[in-house]
């Protein structure tokens, strides 16, 4: 297929391009390179320099005929979203309503779109299922299950078949070694352990050692970033050839804690990596684990790369440089 991969510079989106190109679909990369990185460019993909807030911009770069879209685009760090919900709202909401609208205007039907665990809030019940009720505790998530919503209703107004895909925490590197582009100021815990290891920042802070869990810290359900984008192309091929739309979490269905992580990276990488317990983080839930099945059950896949190690060591293997 040929596909328009709207954000495809960026750590997630680099590594979907690469599985996509790698299944023999044309890519062309549309990103404007704000937090997108060059050195993450493949030269099989075209590249389109631009800007999602620019519906003009969008219009004439899908004029070119696309089978679907990936929409990858979008600010991350929960916790900017709770000072700067305005930043959010623009990039997250009106930049991806832009693309929506866009893709009416030139007859695009298919949506693959980057969602997240951070839809479902405080969790009621775990692991998470996709029936547990969604009530977002930052506006970053809050933003994701508003697209959703965007998402069902231009699916029964305007006939799109999209797949949402509500991911865990995202980790790790391309296995083969082929992405090499280092997040800048990480805010999550994976790439801020490597920073450690690897001397450019001073020690870890530990976000709280009080919470109810076997050692104190939180856990997490960490996903290895090419297990998402196999997920991806699972997903393009679902829509496309079933002509139907889901809503699907992606995660590894098992935890660890922040010291489990942290213990792993000390074995895998040999370096102390200095802790140092902080007070909590406001707004982190104790523990959040995936429910997986239905991703089993409709996409037919299952997380294969997302042990701790390989998504540690296949870090390290970027930032021990
Ligand atoms: C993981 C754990 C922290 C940093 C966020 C978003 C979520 C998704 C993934 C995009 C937590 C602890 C972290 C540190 C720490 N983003 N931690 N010291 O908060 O689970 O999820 O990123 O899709 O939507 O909410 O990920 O990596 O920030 O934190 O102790 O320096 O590590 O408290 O328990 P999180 P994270």
């Amino acid at each position: 297929m040929k596909i328009l991969a709207i954000g495809g510079a960026g750590y997630i989106g680099s590594h979907v391009t690469r599985e996509l190109l790698d299944r023999g679909h044309k890519v062309t990369v549309f990103d404007n390179l704000s937090s997108g990185l060059r050195e993450n460019l493949f030269h099989e993909a075209a590249f389109v320099h631009g800007d999602i807030m620019d519906y003009t911009q969008l219009v004439r770069a899908m004029k070119e005929g696309y089978d679907a879209l990936i929409l990858l685009a979008a600010c991350k760090a929960a916790g900017e979203s709770m000072i700067n919900p305005e930043k959010y709202s623009l990039r997250n909401i009106n930049g991806t309503v832009n693309i929506l609208n866009a893709a009416c205007e030139t007859g695009i039907k298919n949506f693959v779109f980057s969602s997240s665990a951070a839809v479902y809030g405080e969790p009621e019940y775990l692991p998470i299922d996709e029936k547990h009720p969604t009530k977002p505790e930052n506006y970053y998530g809050f933003t994701k299950r508003e697209i959703e919503l965007f998402l069902e209703w231009y699916g029964k107004l305007k006939g799109i078949h999209f797949a949402s895909l509500r991911y865990f925490n995202a980790a790790g590197y391309d296995v083969k070694g082929r992405i090499k582009g280092k997040e800048l100021n990480p805010a999550n815990l994976i790439p801020i352990i490597m920073e450690a290891a690897a001397g450019i920042r001073k020690e870890v802070q530990v976000f709280g050692k009080d919470y109810p869990t076997p050692d104190g810290t939180c856990i997490r359900d960490y996903i290895h970033v090419s297990d998402l984008a196999i997920a991806h192309a699972a997903a393009l091929d679902y829509i496309s050839g079933k002509g139907k739309s889901l809503i699907v979490n992606l995660g590894s269905e098992t935890g660890s804690s922040v010291l489990e992580v942290i213990e792993c990276a000390r074995k895998v990488t040999g370096k102390p990596i200095p802790v140092k317990i902080t007070e909590r983080r406001p707004g982190d839930p104790a523990k959040l684990t995936a429910g997986a099945a239905y991703a089993l059950e409709t996409l037919g896949w299952k997380a294969q790369y997302s042990s701790l190690e390989t998504l540690i060591g296949t870090s390290w293997e970027i930032y021990k440089n």
